[in-house]
């Protein structure tokens, strides 16, 4: 069997176009959604993330605007300007990319954020919402995990069993969370767990998000099983690669996203679609 493919880029293109209609009719009655990209020192891979964030809210229409601040911005000035971007009636969305540099807690300045515009869902405000089923911003890459799920049919997720593989604030707790209020079961693991085969060999989904190349192999997988990469790796040739083996998977899976072209487009629309639904509870 060769895996069919969940191409995140066409969903997220379509995603993006519903943002778009959404966006111009929210703009019609006098809003623009807002969000504020915050960026502390000049960590090359977090310039390239906040360029593409502020380019994806520009091509949606919304408004964006991008602080930079230089390493040694001291932690209490990054929290006045939280407070002043919560303030900000013109910005819907907050978001602080991290990493901060190392003299910032970066908990502290995430606790900062107003949870009303927590779009990036990292807040424990957001966390916690998720946790009793209470309406917060979802954590944006296990959002977009789910859009996959459910662009296969995977919507409902009773009588299947899903295994997470990573355990991160960010993506593997959230996304456990997302999958149980979908009605799966749910195990999550780690990549150093005992015999993790014998765990994914069960599952009718697995999502792979440890940040580690082949930690899902094709004997790992139960055939027809739907598999998700969160992974963003490089292998020894520098190419760009996830967590699973994806040319063994592939031969075993029913379902696989690619890396590129899979999750990480969808992170980015997730964002864009938090932002928007900021902007549309102010004006319901
Ligand atoms: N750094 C790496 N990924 C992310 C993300 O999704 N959000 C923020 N704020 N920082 C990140």
């Amino acid at each position: 069997m060769t895996a069919q493919l969940i191409d995140g880029n066409a969903l997220s293109r379509q995603l993006r176009q519903q943002v778009r209609e959404r966006t111009t009719a929210l703009k019609e009655r006098g809003l623009t959604p807002g969000l504020a990209v915050v960026l502390v020192g000049d960590n090359p891979a977090s310039q390239v993330y906040v360029r593409n964030k502020v380019k994806a809210c520009e091509e949606v229409g919304f408004h964006s605007v991008l602080e930079r601040y230089d390493a040694t911005l001291t932690e209490a000035e990054l929290l006045a300007r939280i407070e002043a971007l919560n303030q900000d009636p013109a910005i819907h969305g907050i978001l602080v990319q991290l990493p901060l540099p190392a003299h910032i807690d970066d908990k502290k300045v995430i606790e900062a954020i107003s949870p009303a515009k927590d779009v990036d869902g990292f807040h424990v405000a957001s966390a916690g919402a998720l946790l009793v089923g209470e309406a917060g911003f979802k954590a944006c890459t296990p959002y977009g995990c789910m859009k996959m799920l459910e662009s296969i049919g995977l919507k409902d997720l009773r009588g299947k069993h899903a295994v997470v593989i990573g355990r991160s604030n960010i993506v593997g707790k959230p996304m456990a969370l997302m999958l149980l209020a979908a009605n799966a079961t749910v195990t999550v693991c780690h990549s150093g767990t005992a015999d993790l085969a014998a765990m994914t060999r069960q599952a009718d989904i697995v999502v792979a998000a440890v940040g580690k190349r082949n930690v899902l192999t094709a004997d790992m997988v139960k055939p027809g099983a739907v598999v998700i990469d969160v992974g963003m790796n490089r292998n020894a040739e520098g190419k760009l690669c996830g967590d699973v083996d994806f040319e063994g998977v592939r031969e075993v899976a029913g379902w696989i996203t690619p890396v590129p072209g899979g999750v990480g487009p969808m992170t980015i629309t997730m964002l864009l679609v938090n932002t928007l639904e900021a902007a549309e509870r102010l004006r319901p």
